[in-house]
This record gives C-alpha cells, sequence and structure tokens, in this order.
C-alpha cells in the first residue's frame, strides 16, 4: 500500500479536540474546546430561515458573495478605521481557519520561515507546515505573557517572510497594546515581513484593554493579512464564515489560493450573515457585557479554590498555574482532573513550543448555570488532590 506524505509525522491531532472526547468519556464538564453555548442573535436566525427558502443555493461569487463583502467591509472600515474597498481587499473564507492557510499559501514559499508566539493557537503550526514554511518561535512568558523585544529581533534576524499574530490571544488571553504593535511593526518594514493576523476574538476585550488592528498603524495595511471572522463574534462557530483583508495585491493572489481550496463559503449563509455584520453598536456592548460577566464568575470560583491564574484582557480562556500541585505532566493531569473532578481542561503543553507543563487552559464561553457547576466542581479540586494520586 502506498504511504502517506511525510508531512503528516510533523503535527499531531487536534489535542483540543481530543480532550472534548475525554470530557463525554467521563461526563465532565467541557471546558476544553472554546465555542459558545449561546445562539446567534434571533434576528440573525430568521434571516437563515429566509435564505434557506428562497436561496442562495448554488455557489456564490468564490471571493465572497457582495452583499456580504459590502456589509462586512461597512462593519470593518468602522471598527478598523481604513478605506476598505469591497471589491479589491476582501476574500470571504471558510472560518479564520480557512483564512489563515490561504493567507500563510500566499505568503509563504516552500523553505521560508515565519515568527510564531509561543504560546500559540495549534493551527498554527499545521499552517506552516502544509504551506511548507518553517517555524521560528518567540516567547510569551507566562504569567503576563509579554515578549522580548530582543528575542524577537533575533527572530527578525533570521529572515522571517512572515509573523503570525494573535490578537487578542488563544490561549494567553493577551490583548497586545499598541506599543507591542508598533514594535512587531517597525520591525516587519525593517525586515520587509508580512504580519498575518488571527483576529477572531476582536469583539471579546476586556476594559480598560482595547483591540488595535495592527493594519491600521501607519504603512501596515500594504504588509498585513487580516484574517478573522465571525464565528465569535455572532456565536456562529458551525456558519464557517471568515475573511483575509489586505491590500489588492495580496488578495490578488489569495483569491487564487481560496478558489482551489474550498471555492467558497456557504452561500445561504453568507445571505443570512449580512443582518449580522449590520447589527447596531449596541450589540457589541451586549457581547462585552456578557462576556465581562462570564468571566467575573468564572475567575470568581477559581478565586474561591485558591487557583492561580493569569487575568484575561480578552477571549474567553484562562491558563491557570497547577505548579503549585506538583504537576509536571500536564496531559495526565487533565485526564484526571476530567476523570475525578468531573472539568475538562486543555493541556498547556499543546500550546507552547517550549517544555511547559504547569498550566491548563479553561473557556468561559459556556452557560453561567454551567460555569457555577465547573466552578463548585474545581473548588473540590484542591481537597480531591491531596486525598488522589493525580494519575489515579
Ligand atoms: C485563535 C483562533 N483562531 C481561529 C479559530 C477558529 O476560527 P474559525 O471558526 O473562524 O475557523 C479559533 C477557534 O477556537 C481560535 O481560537
Amino acid at each position: 500500500m502506498p504511504s502517506t506524505a511525510k508531512r503528516l509525522r510533523f503535527f499531531t491531532e487536534s489535542v483540543i479536540r481530543e480532550m472534548t472526547r475525554v470530557a463525554n468519556t467521563y461526563d465532565a464538564i467541557n471546558l476544553s474546546q472554546g465555542f459558545p453555548d449561546a445562539d446567534p442573535p434571533p434576528e440573525v436566525l430568521a434571516a437563515a430561515q429566509k435564505a434557506m427558502a428562497d436561496g442562495p443555493h448554488q455557489y456564490a461569487v468564490t471571493w465572497g458573495a457582495p452583499g456580504f463583502r459590502d456589509a462586512l467591509i461597512r462593519k470593518q472600515r468602522r471598527w478598523m478605521g481604513l478605506d476598505l474597498d469591497a471589491d479589491a481587499h476582501v476574500v470571504v473564507t471558510c472560518g479564520s481557519t480557512e483564512a489563515m492557510m490561504t493567507a500563510m499559501m500566499t505568503a509563504c514559499n516552500p523553505g521560508d520561515k515565519v515568527i510564531i508566539f509561543s504560546p500559540f493557537y495549534e493551527n498554527y503550526g499545521a499552517d506552516t507546515i502544509l504551506s511548507g514554511a518553517e517555524p521560528i518561535y518567540v516567547p510569551l512568558r507566562p504569567p503576563d505573557f509579554d515578549f522580548d523585544p530582543d528575542e524577537l529581533r533575533a527572530a527578525f534576524l533570521q529572515k522571517p517572510k512572515a509573523l503570525v499574530l494573535c490578537n487578542p490571544s488563544n490561549p494567553s488571553g493577551k490583548v497586545f497594546t499598541i506599543g507591542e504593535l508598533e514594535i512587531i511593526a517597525d520591525l516587519a518594514k525593517e525586515y520587509d515581513a508580512f504580519v498575518i493576523t488571527d483576529e477572531v476574538y476582536e469583539h471579546i476585550v476586556y476594559p480598560p484593554h482595547r483591540h488595535h488592528y495592527i493594519a491600521a498603524l501607519p504603512e501596515m495595511f500594504e504588509r498585513t493579512i487580516s484574517c478573522s471572522s465571525l464565528s465569535k463574534t455572532y456565536n456562529m462557530t458551525g456558519w464557517r464564515l471568515g475573511y483575509v483583508i489586505a491590500s489588492e495585491a495580496v488578495i490578488a493572489g489569495a483569491r487564487k489560493v481560496h478558489d482551489f481550496l474550498t471555492v467558497g463559503a456557504a452561500a445561504p449563509l453568507q445571505e443570512a450573515a449580512v443582518t449580522a455584520l449590520d447589527l447596531p453598536l449596541d450589540y457589541y456592548d451586549r457581547l462585552t457585557a456578557d462576556y465581562i460577566r462570564k468571566r467575573d464568575l468564572f475567575l470568581s470560583y477559581l478565586d474561591d479554590a485558591g487557583l492561580a491564574y493569569t487575568q484575561p484582557q480578552g477571549a474567553y480562556y484562562v491558563m491557570v498555574d497547577c505548579s503549585e500541585f506538583g504537576v509536571t505532566d500536564d496531559i495526565a493531569f487533565c485526564r484526571w482532573m476530567a476523570k475525578t473532578v468531573g472539568v475538562a481542561a486543555v493541556p498547556g503543553s499543546s500550546f507552547f513550543h517550549e517544555p511547559v507543563n504547569h498550566l491548563v487552559r479553561l473557556h468561559f464561553s459556556r452557560a453561567e448555570p454551567i460555569l457555577t457547576e465547573a466552578g463548585e466542581r474545581l473548588k473540590r479540586l484542591k481537597p480531591l488532590l491531596h486525598s488522589h494520586s493525580v494519575t489515579g
């Protein structure tokens, strides 16, 4: 029998989705795979029913239905503060996942180097391998997840083609300050590299932190490939709607890659999502308020449970430090926790390039009663740890 491609050896199946299977095995509350419990807004669901009844049902324009692109650009002009053109500057993709893959394949030749901050969202490792690029990891050091500008410059000295910027960041919850973005932007300009962003959490940011788009910094639009999606902002991770926003020259390439990867995102869902993109500003205020409530509720339980964590600035994840329990094998610890405490988390090591084994990631985009139950269970973690072995 012929063997499968060698590139498959260099990455594993998703650890996050594996932890969902572990959660199901032990009937644990799943705080591992991060998708919202909430549904899309009712008016968006009504628009989806109408689109299913009335169409369109055939292929849309491959780089995005014109109505969707117009609505997206109306919205993003407001948030990004850029004079974007719906015909020249956007490709609609199947989620940010495809947007990132499209961006990587558009920007990189095989053998090119790409800077990735570690910890990182697991797709970026696979994206670099599948596009033939080679990652250079720059640490974001816990607990604050800051980077050392000298380490970043040393990475740029290796002449990377691009840097991947997840902002707000999964898993760390970091929101890059304008000062940090300026350091990255200056290095990208000095060393002539692209910045490929993943901004799926752009609307989940906890004040006083603010999301800044690196594409909007001076002279950065031409070298930034901005990727994002509707998944998290409108509770529609299953709709698979995302996009790349970039200069006309980059978009010309990205359209080709996207066309041959997926042809296009679902036509009736693009039609329905126009209603989401046209939601008034107070929708985003309510989204923030909801997440502040969930975050405060969940963190109060972590405080009661006596667990150390890094306060998230954005997104809906919290990294909990388990070193005081003597945890050195976070994978065994997460299995034990799912089985014995009834809460499933993701082992932190799956996000780090460096050997970091004392952190676990929990997400709090679940409904409040579920977060409350998970919090109650986590309060039993310390006493249970004293009477069980971690792998027991
Ligand atoms: C940082 C980050 N990027 C991308 C995705 C996937 O986004 P999409 O549903 O748009 O493909 C996720 C999902 O958890 C994520 O956390």
